[in-house]
C-alpha cells in the first residue's frame, strides 16, 4: 500500500521529549510499569514479557493485539498475578488504582506485584475480573450455572441472602441476553456462544472497575462474536468497565478498543489510539500485520504479510527483534533495542529506529494521523458507527 503522491519522509527528532507519553491526560486504573516475565530461569529462559509500560485508563478499552507466543497472555496473566509455573515475574509494579470511596476519599494504590495473597483474592473478580477464550474450560462442568452464580455471590457478597442472589444472577443473565431458565442449565447443555455470556455475566457479577477479555470470542463464529462484542461494549458504556482486549484480530480491535498496543516478541512496539493505528501505522509490524487481514469493503489488493516466523525467545536476535523480518530495517536495527518512546505531536508511542534521529521512514510509515479524538470514557455516550473506522 503506498499514498497516492507521498514519497520518502524524513522524521528528523521526531521523538517527543520524555514526558509527553499518550498516556498524559487519561485516569488510570491500572498502570504496568516495567514488567518482565520469563519461563524457566538462567541461561535457558524465554523472556515473555521485557520491559512492559502500559496503562488502562478508567472507562477505556485498550486492544493488545500480536502474533501468536507474541507474550500478550503472559503480560496480563503475570499482572493479575495468576500465571501459571514456570512462569516468574522477574521485575516491574501493576499499580491499580480503586475508584475514590463514596464521600470523594480517594482510595489507596495498591501494587498487585507486591500484595498479599489475601490481598488479591479481595481484588480478583470483585474489581479486576477475567474472561477468558475458553468458558468450557473454566465452568465447571458438573455445577449448574445457578451454582456457580451461587458460589461467587455467597463467597464476595455475604450479606446476600439466597433468594438475592438468585435473583441477582438471574439478571446478570439478562444483561448478557439470556434468559434466568438458564441457571439451571449445566455447561454442556449451553452453545458456545452462551457459555460465554455466562462467563460475561460471571465476570460482572460483583461489578468489577477492569475486566481482562483474554480472547473472548475466538472460538466462536463471527456472527456471534460480533453480537457478544456490541453487547459486551455496550455493558462498558453503561457500567463503566476498564477492559485489556487481547486479540490476534486487529480489525476487531479497530472497531472496539479505544487504543491498540502492538507485542512482538515479549515487547510493547507501538501504542496509538485505535484510529491512528489502523489508518497510519508507524511500525513495519504493525503495517504487517494490518496486511495480513483482507478488508471487508473497497478494492481488492494483494495481501502481503510478514515473512518468516517469530523468534525464539531463548534465543532473540540482537538489536530490534524484528529486523530479521522487516523490510525496512537499517543497521542500527541489528544492533541496539529501540525502546517504546512518544512520538511528537501525536498520543502514540513507538519502538523503531526509523522514527529516531534523522532516519527516514518509508512513506508508507509517515501516512497522516487522523484526528486524535478526546480520550472517551463509560460517561460519553458514542455509536459503534462512531467508533468504526
Ligand atoms: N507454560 C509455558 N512454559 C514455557 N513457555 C511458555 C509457557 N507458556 C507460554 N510460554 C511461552 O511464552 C511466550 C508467550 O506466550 P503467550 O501465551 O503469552 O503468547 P500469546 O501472545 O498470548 O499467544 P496466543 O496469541 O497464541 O495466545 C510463547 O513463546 C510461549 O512459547
Ligand atoms: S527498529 Fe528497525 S527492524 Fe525494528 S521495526 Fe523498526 S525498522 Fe524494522
Ligand atoms: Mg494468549
Amino acid at each position: 500500500m503506498s499514498l497516492p503522491g507521498a514519497s520518502a519522509m524524513t522524521s528528523p527528532g521526531s521523538l517527543a521529549a520524555p514526558g509527553a507519553a499518550p498516556d498524559r491526560g487519561v485516569d488510570p486504573v491500572l498502570e504496568i510499569r516495567g514488567l518482565c516475565v520469563d519461563y524457566g530461569f538462567g541461561d535457558d529462559a524465554a523472556h515473555a514479557v521485557a520491559d512492559c509500560d502500559l496503562t488502562l485508563g478508567r472507562g477505556r478499552v485498550l486492544g493488545l493485539a500480536g502474533e501468536s507466543g507474541s507474550g500478550k497472555s503472559t503480560l496480563a496473566m503475570a499482572a493479575i498475578r495468576l500465571l501459571r509455573s514456570p512462569g516468574v515475574i522477574t521485575g516491574g509494579e501493576v499499580l491499580f488504582h480503586p475508584r475514590p470511596a463514596s464521600d470523594g476519599e480517594p482510595a489507596t494504590t495498591l501494587d498487585l506485584l507486591a500484595a498479599g495473597e489475601q490481598e488479591l483474592r479481595a481484588i480478583r473478580w470483585s474489581e479486576i475480573a477475567i474472561v477468558l477464550q475458553s468458558a468450557l474450560n473454566a465452568l465447571n462442568p458438573v455445577s449448574t450455572i445457578g451454582a456457580q452464580f451461587d458460589e461467587l455471590l455467597a463467597t464476595h457478597r455475604p450479606g446476600l441472602g439466597r433468594a438475592s442472589r438468585r435473583d441477582r444472577a438471574g439478571d446478570l443473565l439478562e444483561l448478557v441476553g439470556m434468559t434466568p431458565d438458564r441457571l439451571r442449565s449445566y455447561p454442556h447443555e449451553m452453545s458456545g456462544g452462551m457459555r460465554q455470556r455466562a462467563m460475561i455475566a460471571m465476570a460482572l457479577a460483583l461489578d468489577p472497575q477492569v475486566m481482562i477479555l483474554d480472547e473472548p470470542t475466538t472460538a466462536l463464529d463471527v456472527v456471534t462474536q460480533r453480537e457478544i462484542l456490541e453487547e459486551l461494549m455496550g455493558l462498558r458504556d453503561r457500567l463503566g468497565f476498564a477492559a485489556l482486549f487481547i486479540t490476534h484480530d486487529l480489525s476487531l480491535l479497530v472497531e472496539f478498543a479505544d487504543d491498540i498496543a502492538v507485542m512482538y516478541a515479549g515487547r510493547l512496539m507501538e501504542r496509538a489510539p485505535a484510529a491512528s493505528l489502523f489508518r497510519s501505522p508507524r511500525l513495519p509490524y504493525t503495517y504487517g500485520l494490518l496486511h495480513c487481514f483482507p478488508p471487508m469493503h473497497g478494492e481488492r489488493h494483494r495481501m502481503d504479510g510478514i515473512p518468516g516466523s517469530p523468534p525464539d525467545l531463548r534465543d532473540l536476535p540482537p538489536g530490534c527483534a524484528f529486523h530479521p523480518r522487516c523490510q525496512w530495517a537499517i543497521p542500527r536495527c541489528r544492533q541496539d533495542v529501540p525502546k517504546l518512546e512518544p512520538l511528537t505531536g501525536s498520543h502514540r508511542e513507538v519502538a523503531c529506529w526509523l522514527h529516531r534521529d534523522n532516519a527516514t521512514a518509508p512513506p508508507e510509515l509517515m501516512r497522516p494521523d487522523p484526528a486524535v479524538a478526546q480520550p472517551r470514557t463509560a460517561a460519553v455516550s458514542d455509536t459503534s458507527a462512531e467508533r468504526a473506522v
